[in-house]
């Protein structure tokens, strides 16, 4: 690795797709570590709310409109300074879809056959003795090619994620790759980052916290709320005063993503002693809402103040657009998509004056004075000057013929001297041609 790139600031890049209210999972996994890397010295972040994502999951307007401010609130609530990273929603970014088609064009369909989300869909399907894309969009299909595009538009080196997510940082990374192989090296190749101590939070029923299980513990519930929930959580049958086991315990897995290290070893001796499941549910109930409290304050301000949320994601969208923008011109230049009018033409323009229009050339003669003659592409002379005192002269009076063509030649009619055998015609449509050429 050279110095320079040791010392390039570290790009942290990350979204949620805006269809359900954020919870303990995504804070713990993503709002909060994410939120944690953007304080860091050196570290660019870019936090988004992924709602064209949200539209591959969800069909209702309203819902959509809901998620997407509950998860800016949420994100701003949990300490995100939209000063210091980038913080956006990704439809305000029409350079997104804009990449999402060139990747679009350098993926290979088996390749995203095998993604995930779609395979298990296909294999539900099949298991059903369903056609194998029954109720499949070709959104869920294209699903990590937009995320590529998250991803790449703004050259992110790390991508925090939860493993699930793993397979499409992936598959960026080969999108990515593909393209700078075909068009040059535009794309920075990110990594996921994964948190390897809270990388899965268990929810209610003891499987992964998700929106889809339906198991989950909204982040800013009021407190008489948070307690009811925690209070759900399954345990075993062990009564009070037998020892519980901490392998396996959803309330355990929970607390230890809050507390600290004492803390964790504290209520494992607990679970080792006996301790009730009622007295670990309190203590875990006061162990979040400890965290959580001062933040839910902060939410419910935002919650009731909309416009203010609207105009910081509106910043956030000019910020990313001032990379976005030139970054797609590059991208639409390298894969040809060009000015035909700056870009080829003047190429062709360029080729044509070496090998298919007239040339004036400038000589010196053995008198000392200063000549010009007009030849045409096969080098067969046309016009032919007398002498000139300078060949400042003589180069003026090439200028008043290139700029103004067969109108210039009555006035330079006692500096030229016809060229015996050719047509004054042939003088005239070579001059239009090198007039036409330049326009
Ligand atoms: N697919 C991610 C999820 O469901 C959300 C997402 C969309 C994302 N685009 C992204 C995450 C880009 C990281 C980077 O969690």
């Amino acid at each position: 690795m050279t110095n320079k790139q040791t010392a390039a600031p570290q790009r942290f890049l990350t979204g949620i797709t805006t269809t359900g209210t954020p919870h303990l999972g995504n804070y713990v996994g993503s709002i909060r570590p994410s939120v944690a890397a953007s304080t860091g010295t050196g570290a660019e972040s870019f936090y988004f709310l992924a709602d064209y994502h949200a539209l591959i999951k969800c069909d209702e307007p309203a819902r959509i409109q809901r998620s997407t401010l509950e998860i800016a609130a949420s994100w701003l609530a949990a300490g995100l300074d939209p000063e210091r990273v980038t913080f956006y929603r990704q439809s305000d970014i029409p350079e997104i879809p804009e990449l999402t088609w060139l990747l679009t064009c350098v993926t290979a369909k088996g390749v995203l056959n095998r993604a995930h989300a779609y395979k298990a869909s296909v294999d539900k399907n099949t298991a059903a003795g369903n056609d194998p894309d029954a109720d499949v969009s070709a959104g869920l299909f294209m699903y990590p090619v937009l995320m590529g595009a998250d991803i790449l538009m703004f050259k992110a080196h790390h991508v925090p994620v939860g493993r699930d997510q793993i397979q499409h940082i992936e598959m960026a990374r080969d999108m990515g790759q593909r393209f700078n192989h075909l068009y040059g090296e535009h794309f920075v190749l990110p990594q996921a980052l994964i948190e390897e101590s809270v990388a899965l939070l268990p929810g209610l029923d003891g499987r992964k916290m998700s929106k889809s299980y339906d198991n989950t513990i909204p982040l800013f519930t009021p407190r008489e709320q948070l307690k009811k929930l925690i209070a759900g959580i399954v345990t075993d049958s062990r009564a009070p005063g037998e020892p519980k086991e901490v392998e396996g315990s959803a309330l355990f897995q929970i607390y230890q993503a809050f507390a600290s290290e004492q803390e964790t070893a504290a209520l494992r001796l607990a679970y080792n002693e006996g301790i009730g499941w009622g007295e670990a549910k309190q203590l875990l109930f006061e162990r979040i809402d400890r965290e959580v409290a001062p933040m839910r304050a902060h939410y419910q301000e935002l919650m009731n103040d909309p416009a203010k949320i609207e105009a910081i994601l509106q910043a956030g969208a000019d910020k990313a657009r001032r990379l976005a923008k030139p970054f797609m011109r590059e991208l639409r230049e390298a894969v040809g998509l060009r000015n035909l009018g700056a870009q080829a033409a003047s190429a062709s323009r360029g080729k044509a004056a070496k090998s298919s229009l007239p040339t004036f050339k400038q000589y010196r003669e053995t008198d000392g004075r200063f000549h010009f003659k007009l030849v045409d592409v096969k080098g067969q002379l046309l016009l032919q000057s007398n002498g000139f005192d300078s060949p400042k002269d003589a180069a003026q009076a090439i200028v008043l013929l290139q700029t103004q063509g067969a109108g210039a030649l009555p006035g330079l009619e006692d500096k030229l001297q016809a060229v015996p055998g050719v047509a004054t015609e042939a003088v005239e449509a070579a001059l239009q041609q090198l007039i036409d050429a330049k326009n």
